[in-house]
């Protein structure tokens, strides 16, 4: 079954990689790959057959006008869309080489190892130390738990800011060190893939810069896979850039050679800012 997966993937990464002017130079096998998958809320065919790869420790940003179905395929990876009623996905999208949407794929523990940030910070309302705890502790993770609250922190880049306030509610913080409790919550669950939808978009230019420096830091680790309405940041941030319009992937390439030399005239469009 698996050996047969890896030859699905592999044919598949090759027709993605010769579909890529200026190639892809990443040798290694993708971490996740998602194969023709659409994706439809009742007759609406909000993705259509999108094949993209996520290559490890690396960024990719899904960029694209509003409702042109960014976060319906974002959340595909890790299966969020089965709490939507009327959803229907067609297609694949491997892990590794397990199709994460085969029966016997347990949609809980898959988002243990994919994890997700969502555009408003959204902690729960129990302390700064809770809020990373509860997550590894319902997961059977309990072993050195202040010392995984720390690290989470340490890595999430706020552990300075809240050392000294473990036991104060996660809402009183800012709205910027709200996101990165959020993503140190995501870290402690040691995820594979980390998936934010618009992480930045309900926060301050400074807030920004330190969760874009974050991303940076953590792509040394983990592959990330990143929506967002600022292409300046998309150009910052990622390795490969994703281009999508009216549910269609147009494009899909090394962010570079995205924002530099567009193969299509309507990536063009977009990313010169004629539309959208
Ligand atoms: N739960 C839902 N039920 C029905 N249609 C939906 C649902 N969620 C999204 N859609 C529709 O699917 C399309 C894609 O929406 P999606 O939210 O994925 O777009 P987006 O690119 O993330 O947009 P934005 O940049 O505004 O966040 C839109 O036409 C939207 O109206
Ligand atoms: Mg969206």
């Amino acid at each position: 079954m698996e050996t047969s997966n890896r030859n699905i993937i592999e044919e598949h990464l090759k027709k993605i990689r010769s579909s890529v002017k200026d190639g892809i130079d990443v040798d290694t096998f993708p971490i996740m790959i998602s194969k023709q998958l659409s994706l439809y809320y009742g007759d609406f065919k909000a993705v259509n057959e999108a094949s993209i790869p996520i290559f490890p420790q690396t960024v990719t940003a899904v960029i694209g006008p509003s409702g042109c179905g960014k976060s319906s395929y974002l959340r595909c990876f890790n299966r969020m869309n089965d709490y939507i009623p009327g959803v229907k996905i067609d297609g694949s999208i491997f892990l590794h080489d397990q199709d994460i949407y085969d029966e016997d794929v347990d949609p809980v523990s898959l988002r243990r190892k994919i994890g997700m940030v969502f555009q408003k910070p959204n902690p729960f309302p129990k302390t700064i130390y809770q809020n990373i705890a509860w997550g590894p502790k319902i997961n059977g993770m309990k072993d050195h738990m202040d010392d995984r609250v720390q690290q989470a922190l340490e890595k999430a880049a706020l552990w300075n800011e809240v050392k000294d306030k473990l036991h104060q509610s996660g809402l009183s913080l800012s709205g910027g060190q709200q996101q990165r409790l959020c993503i140190a919550r995501t870290i402690a669950m040691e995820p594979e893939v980390i998936l934010m939808d618009e992480p930045c978009s309900a926060l301050d230019p400074i807030s920004t810069g330190r969760i874009e420096d974050l991303i940076f830091e953590l792509k040394k680790k983990y592959s990330i896979v990143i929506v967002t309405h600022n292409m300046q940041q998309a150009a910052r941030v990622s390795d490969f850039t994703v281009f999508m319009y009216q549910g269609d992937v147009i494009e899909y390439g090394p962010t570079e050679r995205i924002f530099t030399r567009p193969q299509k005239k309507q990536t063009e469009d977009y990313v010169r800012g004629k539309f959208g």
